[in-house]
């Protein structure tokens, strides 16, 4: 295994439900580290770039209008594995399909409203990483 950095969001929802301690407590005791961290009310601009790949999906405009209602948390998080660590803490995207004890499992309203992303790979890590953060955002654990 290698250390891995992904990208994860609590989305609005999440936020909204005052689930951002619940979930970094989560990320914290899988194995991963917080080492960007930031709070933001995405932009329709910011939001239609992110997902970008999802364009052409019938759910696009939703995504974007639900993932612009809120102040969203990003984070950059650190670990052995943790693309994959995170994906399994957080769960499968419709909740209706995820793990028990999953975070979307436990708060997900449903697949549209599902608390938090993940980037899905190692490539997509890297763009989503640097879609949010500058280098120096970024603080490598030093202690
Ligand atoms: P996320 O992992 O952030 O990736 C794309 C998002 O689109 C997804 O979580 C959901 O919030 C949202 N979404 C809404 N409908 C669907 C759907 N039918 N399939 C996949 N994602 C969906």
């Amino acid at each position: 295994m290698a250390v891995e950095r992904t990208l994860s969001i609590v989305k609005p929802d999440g936020v909204q439900k005052d689930l951002i301690g619940e979930v970094c407590r989560r990320f914290e005791q899988g194995g991963l580290h917080i080492v960007g961290i930031k709070m933001l009310h995405l932009t329709q601009e910011q939001a239609k770039g992110f997902y970008v790949v999802h364009k052409e999906r019938p759910f696009y405009p939703d995504l974007v209008n639900y993932m612009t209602s809120g102040p969203v948390i990003v984070q950059v998080l650190e670990g052995e594995d943790a693309i994959q660590k995170n994906r399994e803490i957080m769960g499968a995207t419709n909740p209706a399909e995820a793990d028990p004890g999953t975070i979307r499992a436990d708060f997900a309203a449903s697949i549209e409203e599902n608390v938090v992303h993940g980037s899905d790979g190692s490539d997509t890590a890297t763009q989503e990483i640097s879609f949010f953060f500058d280098k120096d955002e970024i603080c490598a654990r030093t202690r």
